[in-house]
């Protein structure tokens, strides 16, 4: 069993960090033989697509032809069992150099042969599901409806609101109290999401397994 974990944040350490670690502790805890690689995609240097078709040419066929440092795993990640991503919200939406990665992930067709369950990540400034919703939700709706379209199982959402995106206050042009506020909010909240992060992992394991056992009675 291998799942694919992507930080699409460039920091290695924080929210989204933080919660994929919790979602691949929830996978090894589940299942110890998984196996799971993680991403840092800002680790790599990439450009988005390029619009080349060579993804739609019949010799060619649904694979990403632009050969760079993320070409293989755009590669392995059709072939996985599994894809979470952790991402921050970034004007509403994915951060652009995801954007970049999921359009060379995606544009190359729906795979074949195969349902990969998904799970979707987000840490946000959005203080509530209301929140997002009124700025993001449409927009994540049909964001979520493409990567359905590309990997056929099901998708799940884990969002984590209000996150804590700093240590030092003073340093920072933003309220004092705003950052206390949000301290407060997270050492209160986060291990909350730790763990629902950690669970969404053990979901995962168990859905790959169901996938599994129905493609074997065929
Ligand atoms: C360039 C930029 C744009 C952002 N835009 C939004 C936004 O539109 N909506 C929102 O809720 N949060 C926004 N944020 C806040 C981040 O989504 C939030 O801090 C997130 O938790 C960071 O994740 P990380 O700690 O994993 O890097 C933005 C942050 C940055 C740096």
């Amino acid at each position: 069993m291998k799942i694919y974990a992507i930080n699409a944040s460039p920091r290695k350490n924080w929210n989204s960090a933080k919660l994929l670690e919790g979602f691949v502790k929830g996978v090894k805890e589940e299942n110890p033989d998984a196996e799971v690689e993680v991403i840092n995609i800002y680790d790599y240097d990439f450009k988005g697509c390029r619009s080349c078709f060579a993804c739609k040419l019949k010799a060619t066929p649904n694979q990403c032809m632009i050969k760079d440092s993320i070409q293989q795993f755009l590669i392995d990640i059709r072939k996985g069992d599994g894809l979470v991503f952790a991402s921050p919200v970034y004007y509403f939406d994915q951060p652009g150099y995801f954007r970049a990665f999921m359009e060379r992930l995606l544009y190359p067709g729906p795979v074949k042969g195969k349902a990969i369950p998904v799970t979707a990540i987000y840490s946000m400034n959005a203080t509530s599901e209301a929140e997002y919703q009124e700025y993001m939700g449409d927009h994540f709706k049909f964001t979520h409806m493409m990567i359905q379209n590309c990997f056929h199982g099901p998708l799940k959402e884990l969002k984590v609101f209000d996150s804590f995106q700093r240590e030092d206050s003073d340093a920072y042009q933003a309220s004092k109290s705003n950052h206390v506020a949000k301290k407060e909010r997270y050492e209160r909240e986060f291990p909350g999401h730790l763990e629902n992060a950690f669970n969404a992992g053990r979901e995962m394991v168990k859905e790959i397994r169901a996938i599994q056992a129905a493609e074997a009675t065929k």
